[in-house]
């Protein structure tokens, strides 16, 4: 491709160390639709007769059949999928084929194939996280009535609806595809016919390819669109986030799984053994998905770290942009795909939630607003539930059984309804704030997410 101005090849070492074309050819559907959009643009510039660009269009359509079908070969002497994909239809159509590179330059194009990419990897990230999300929602509504203790500082704190903690992941998810949205607006203007850094005299329309290609406008600065980056970062950085959020998930479901909790069980599918022990029965899916957001977050690192010492505009260096990206690409789309097969098939153990929320405890906090509604400070009502809580952990009398005389000595306005404080349906009525688990307000969550989501699964959209 640059065969004037040298006289020797080199070497094949070299060869093998500067390629790219053995990842990057993944992008050979987004650098054949770049090409017949600069085509285009071509022809509009009078470069091309519209013979030129019928042969450069059809030549590539036939070139991107082959690829598709595993026909073609790419060879690593080529360097890159752009170089091999110019090569062959140069040789295959001759001199039309060699005008295509007018005006236009690998930085340019590449810095376009790989926004169109991520573009179109952003609709399968989006699908697939709203799979998750209706993966627990349907394990929610399965179990829309199932209370547990939930958690801080890994302590039981309060009771809630086993759906309501679902439904936290399907919020944080939400955010993660909104993320990848917000992302997307800033990777919406076409850096085509910003050629290696600074255009060409051959001047293009540059708003008509880029709105053939279905990009906002035209990037406005030709040196940053070459040069630039940070769309790939803040990309990798919303894969990182959702890889964190799953991993919290994960974490949830390897506890859940244990026996210590035993509050969900996985189907065989999703589940190894041990070759050694007998009765184990691993959760390998969600230690994966754990330990894979490792790499996510070191992909992310990766390309903050290639970046941070470069000068404008092009080097080389930002080849190593694309391994990261497809990295968190599949491993994002891997998780949750098999995340939200693993939870299609989990089932609860509704006797171990029921015996975990049965503790008294959980309600002592319940306890103190029944004081605060009496006209008990809630400083002080929190001091005679404690006072409470200690009396039964010392006698080892449950505190929803404490005897009489110990409420009147301790906390004497508690005793009317005390018993009742502990029942955990009248406790999760009364939750009626936004956002809290009432059995209405789970089951209005519920409502909302499934209409969202097959709003978002509707083909119309
Ligand atoms: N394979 C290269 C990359 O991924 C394409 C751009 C090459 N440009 C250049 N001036 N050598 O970045």
């Amino acid at each position: 491709m640059w065969k004037g101005r040298f006289q020797g090849d080199v070497s094949q070492k070299m060869k093998k160390f500067g390629q790219s074309v053995s990842y990057d050819y993944r992008m050979f559907e987004e650098d054949i639709q770049g090409s017949k959009a600069h085509a285009q643009g071509l022809l509009a510039a009078g470069i091309l007769t519209p013979e030129e660009r019928e042969k450069i269009c059809s030549g590539l359509d036939e070139i991107r059949d082959e690829i598709r079908n595993g026909k073609f070969v790419f060879s690593e002497e080529l360097e890159d999928v752009h170089m091999n994909i110019e090569a062959e239809l140069t040789k295959r159509i001759g001199p039309a084929g060699a005008k295509l590179h007018t005006a236009r330059s690998r930085n340019d194009q590449v810095a376009t194939d790989i926004r169109l990419h991520l573009r179109s990897a952003s609709k399968k990230i989006s699908a697939a996280i709203a799979d998750l999300q209706s993966s627990l929602v349907d394990l929610a509504e399965r179990n829309s009535d199932v209370v547990f203790p939930g958690y801080t500082h890994l302590q039981r704190a309060q009771p809630v609806f086993f759906a309501h903690h679902l439904l936290a992941y399907v919020e944080m998810l939400e955010r993660d595809a909104g993320r990848l949205e917000d992302c997307l607006k800033r990777m919406s203007l076409c850096p085509l016919g910003s050629g290696a850094i600074a255009g060409s005299t051959i001047v293009l329309n540059r708003e008509e390819v880029a709105a053939s290609l279905g990009f906002a406008g035209a990037t406005r600065n030709s040196m940053d669109a070459v040069g630039d980056r940070d769309f790939a970062c803040e990309f990798l950085s919303a894969l990182a986030i959702a890889g964190m959020h799953l991993s919290r998930l994960s974490e949830d479901v390897i506890l859940w799984v244990s026996s210590e909790f035993a509050f969900l069980k996985l189907s065989d599918a999703h589940t190894t053994g041990s070759s050694l022990m007998p009765q184990k029965k691993n959760p390998d899916v969600a230690e994966l998905v754990r330990g894979k957001t490792g790499r996510l977050y070191g992909n992310l690192f990766s390309l903050l770290t290639t970046l941070k010492g470069l000068p404008l505009t092009y080097n080389r260096d930002l080849q190593e942009d694309k391994e990261p990206l497809f990295d968190s690409i599949d491993t994002l789309l891997a998780c949750l795909e098999i995340f939200a097969e693993m939870l299609s098939a989990a089932t609860v153990n509704r006797e171990a939630m029921a015996a975990a929320v049965s503790d008294p405890l959980l309600l002592a906090t319940d306890l103190a607003d029944l004081l605060v509604l009496r006209g008990v400070p809630f400083r002080q009502a929190h001091e005679m539930v404690g006072k409470l809580v200690a009396e039964s952990e010392s006698s080892g009398i449950p505190l929803s059984k404490l005897p009489e005389s110990t409420l009147l000595s301790i906390a004497p306005l508690a005793r009317d309804g005390f018993s009742e404080i502990f029942g955990i349906q009248r406790a999760m009525r009364a939750r009626k704030a936004t956002g809290a688990p009432s059995p209405d307000g789970v089951l209005h969550a519920l409502a909302f997410w499934k209409k969202t989501l097959s709003e978002k699964n509707s083909p119309n959209l």
